[in-house]
Formats: structure tokens, sequence, C-alpha cells
């Protein structure tokens, strides 16, 4: 057919007119990003005087305490979502006891967060073994070096209760132990933390794009965490740990990675009744960070593509380390 002469019963369908200006493009758009769906994850780091920079993820730092409490604000200013807080400790053992220490590092920091901000943002704290652990596990260790799930949960308990003391609002769980919520929530409800949120890591991925957070929190780990996290073969696996965790009580459930998961992302929009969040991991920005660096790509225009895709894909929280810039973009 000749497009140019159309014959009047044939007339051309002209998707075309609706993308013809930035005004119509911005009329039609199905899908808008907006700084209160964005949390910024955070790094603290016990004994620092001055941010230390992460050489693998360039423009992210290991903030000190009064810096942490500085982005924090910033994160207010720029109307963001929530902050999520990691610790790096001075100091690792095989339990991670920095991790349920009211002086550890990250309760001292959640406290200090809190403290500065209140309620205006959501400040929510990792809740996992790994960061404090000299092995590097989410879990603590049976004698054969396997990673003992339900001692795991004793420690998970006495850590949630530490963090919901520091004030944290919303606490992530995600090491992928089985039960882990459920043990959580009956840790804080018995201590009287009823209010205290769980942002569970559902569908969380072994992943090689986790290695600039190894550098990130100064991980001793040896090997990989494919015992407890999914195999990035399994797709229906996913909506069973959905489901186990939203039956446990989550308030908020995750995916991670996000970008490669965008189909676990859809499919947990579809099955969940609970708000469903994903996290572009460290790999994902140091991926985009890298390309731009080489000049491969336009990293202001990829940065909030891949944020809106993962909006897309039906993800209504985003974890991600541009939560600011993008913001300020928005
Ligand atoms: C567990 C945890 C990890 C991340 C968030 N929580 C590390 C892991 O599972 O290996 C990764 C976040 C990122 O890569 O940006 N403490």
């Amino acid at each position: 057919m000749n497009l140019a002469q159309p014959s009047p019963a044939v007339p051309v369908i002209r998707p075309r007119r609706l993308r013809r200006s930035a005004a119509m493009r911005r009329l039609v758009a199905e899908t808008r990003l907006h700084p209160a769906e964005l949390v910024l994850p955070v790094f603290v780091r016990e004994g620092i005087t001055e941010p230390h920079p992460i050489s693998s993820m360039p423009g992210v730092v290991q903030h000190t305490l009064d810096g942490l409490v500085d982005e924090a604000r910033r994160c207010v200013d720029a109307g963001l979502g929530g902050i999520m807080i990691f610790g790096v400790p001075l100091t690792k053992d095989a339990t991670g006891s920095g991790a349920d220490d009211p002086a550890g590092i990250l309760n001292v920091a959640t406290s200090r967060v809190v403290e500065a901000v209140g309620h205006d943002i959501v400040v929510m704290t990792d809740l996992c073994l790994d960061e404090f652990t000299d092995h590097g596990h989410c879990g603590v260790l049976a004698a054969d070096g396997t990673v003992d799930n339900d001692e795991t949960l004793e420690r998970y308990a006495s850590m949630a209760v530490a963090q919901a003391r520091a004030g944290s609002h919303a606490l992530g769980t995600s090491g992928m132990m089985d039960g882990q919520v459920g043990y959580v929530r009956e840790a804080l409800d018995a201590e009287g933390f009823i209010d205290t949120a769980i942002v569970a890591y559902a569908a969380k991925y072994t992943s090689g794009l986790y290695g600039p957070f190894r550098e990130a929190v100064q991980s001793s780990l040896v090997g990989d965490r494919a015992t407890y996290q999914q195999d990035p073969a399994n797709a229906t696996e996913s909506l069973r740990e959905l489901e186990l965790d939203i039956a446990e009580g989550a308030d908020i459930v995750m995916v991670k990675p996000a970008q490669p998961h965008l189909d676990i992302v859809a499919a947990a929009a579809a099955m969940s009744h609970v708000p469903v969040a994903a996290y572009q991991i460290s790999g994902e920005y140091s991926q985009i960070e890298a390309a731009a660096a080489n000049g491969w790509i336009d990293r202001d225009r990829v940065m909030m593509e891949s944020l809106l895709n993962i909006k897309r894909a039906g993800a209504s929280i985003i974890l991600t380390y541009y939560a600011l810039e993008a913001a300020a973009r928005l």
C-alpha cells in the first residue's frame, strides 16, 4: 500500500499523533515518577570523621554520623518517601553482635536520624546480619558451615527489637531466612512495637550485581548466598515467597534486584494487596555509572528511564541510589 495516498476505505491509523510534541506526550503519559515514592539507601560507617567514597559506586559514600543526619535532612527537603540505613561497623564477629547492640553503629545512627527528621520521612533500617558478621553471611553458621535458619531467626528478632527501640519506622527484612517475617513480627508485637512496619524483601534473587554493595559495607563474604537467596532461573518461587511474606504479616513486599526482574515486579503487583517496592541495587547503579563514564550512554537520561521502567512494571516504591538526584529532576 502507498501510505502517501491511502485509499479512503483504509485510513492510516497514526499513533504518532500522540508523540508529536512534548506537551502531547506529557498529556498521554501513563507513568509518572514522584519524589514521595523514592527511597534513598545510605551507608553509615563507624569511626570515620570524613565521608569515605565507595570506588565502585561513584558519587555514593560511607557517611559519618553527622553526615548521615545532613543527608537525611536533604531527603526531607527533596520530598523523598524515605531513607534506608545500612551500618558499617568497625568490628565484626561470628554472630554479628554489633547488630542488636544499642551502641552499635546502625542503632546509634537510626536514633540520630529519627531525632533529626521525626516522621517527615519514613526511616527504614536493614534487618540483616551480613554487615555485622566476620564471615559475611546473612545469618549465623551451624557447625558444618551452613547458615542455620532457625538460630538466625533468634538473632533477627533481637535485632528487630533493637532497631525498633532506636526508633526505626520500618524494618527491611533482607536476609531471606524462612519464617523471618512472622518471627520478627511476633518479637516486635511482644515488646509493644505494634506500629513498626516490616518491609519484606520477599523475592530477593542471588546476583552478581550485589558486588559494589560488598565494597560499600566492607563485607568479607567468600562464596555466595545461593542457599538462601533465590535462583534467577525461577519465577514461580517468587510467588510462593511473596505469598508467605504477606501471610506472615509483611506491610510492604519488595523485589530485588529491580530491572533484571521486572517480570517479577509485575507479577507481585498483580497478586499483592500490600504495596510493592523494588530495589535498584548497587550493581544496577554502577552499570549505568560505568557506561556513562565511558561516554557510552547519557547518564541522566538512563537514570530517569530506568526508574520509569521499574514504576511502569508495577512498583509503587523504588529504592535507588539516584533518589535525591532523580527527585531534583521531577
Ligand atoms: C543484605 C542486603 C544486601 C543488599 C541490601 N540488603 C546485600 C546482599 O544481599 O548481598 C544489597 C543492596 C545493593 O546491592 O545495593 N544486608
